[in-house]
């Protein structure tokens, strides 16, 4: 397929707050894969962003860029179609970020709900940043700056979605038709439990990461919490409150085998040793091929860095032309 028969361009982005886990790959990252052949995409990893809240905290900084690439790649994003970046690399992203501030009223970013409950966990004393509070103003930016028609996110960016289609309205109506309005595009968030059952988070520590060895995701799957009230072999079970059924409904692709599994789990039949190895095993044929290639990805940084080089590069490109237009447009461009 080539540029023009695609439907569009995307934008997204994550901020570098540490490793993935298998509810980014199956919330977000496949879907994100499967859209590179729709569409022509831009993926940005929002190192500025990640400095919102914690500003007083870089040194780790380089670190966990590389490790979201790493995931990134190993989940299928592929730089040979896609442009995969960083937002520090692209400084246009801080001009237009300016510029579009100054279009953009205080008190849509104050009824942010997104920005209301970052203030109500704020544990510094000197009270929110500028910067938080223009968190959205960014993430108009770079959504803009490549023009994206569509913004493939999960359902709490939405705020923010909306604030960067306001600002677009305002700008253009300002300074003329400059950017199309985004629509979100929501993934169906299947939602992963971790291994606690609540939703899987890095920060319940109960999560299946793609860096985790075939022995440590065993383990944990091991370790996965059941339907309590099934203790013992023998016990009937209820699979609709076990986290260990929605392993299966996400990687069993024999629905028949689905409902054996419901029925050998209410019967008792089926203990949860045996039915939680048959998940395991599933789970790793599923997610064990992006695994093994985090592994190798992770032994090539210069690879990495070199597909970031030159994504940057490409993402640059773009930016500058939008750039251009922008000045233009807001007449600041008297010397060229
Ligand atoms: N705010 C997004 C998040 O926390 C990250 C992000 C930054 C983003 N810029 C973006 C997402 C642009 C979509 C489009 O996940």
């Amino acid at each position: 397929m080539t540029l023009s028969e695609k439907k569009g361009r995307i934008l997204s982005g994550h901020r570098p707050t540490g490793l993935l886990h298998i509810g980014h790959y199956e919330g977000t990252l496949r879907n994100w894969a499967a859209l590179q052949d729709d569409y022509e995409c831009f993926f940005e990893i929002a190192d500025w962003h990640a400095l919102t809240t914690r500003y007083d905290q870089t040194a780790d900084l380089p670190e966990r860029v590389e490790q979201i690439a790493i995931d990134w790649l190993a989940s299928g994003l592929d730089p040979e179609r896609s442009t995969l970046f960083v937002q520090s690399d692209v400084p246009e992203h801080a001009e237009l970020y300016l510029l579009q501030g100054m279009v953009t009223p205080v008190s849509w970013l104050e009824r942010c709900p997104t920005y209301k409950d970052q203030v109500a966990n704020l544990t510094d004393g000197s009270g929110p940043g500028f910067g938080l509070l223009g968190y959205p103003v960014l993430q108009a930016a770079d959504i803009t700056m490549y023009k994206a028609n569509v913004v493939p996110v999960g359902e709490d960016q939405l705020p923010h979605l909306e604030i960067t289609r306001e600002i677009v309205r305002r700008f253009n109506n300002f300074f003329g038709d400059i950017f199309p309005e985004p629509e979100a595009l929501l993934s169906k968030f299947a939602l992963v439990p971790g291994t606690d059952g609540r939703k899987m988070s890095k920060s319940y520590d109960n999560a299946i990461l793609l860096a985790d060895s075939i022995d440590e995701v065993a383990q944990k799957m091991r370790s996965m919490f059941t339907d309590p009230e099934k203790l013992r072999m023998g016990d009937p079970g209820h699979p609709d409150r076990c986290p260990v059924f929605v392993y299966h409904r996400m990687y069993q692709d024999d629905p028949e085998r689905i409902e054996e599994i419901k029925v050998e789990c209410e019967s008792g039949d089926l203990g949860c040793v045996n039915c939680k190895a048959e998940a395991t095993e599933k789970l790793i044929e599923a997610v064990g091929p992006v695994m093994e290639r985090r592994r190798e990805l992770a032994a090539n940084t210069d690879y990495v860095r070199a597909v970031l080089a030159e994504g940057a590069e490409k993402a640059r490109a773009v930016a500058s032309e939008t750039m251009a237009e922008v000045r233009s447009a807001m007449s600041l461009n008297l010397t060229g």
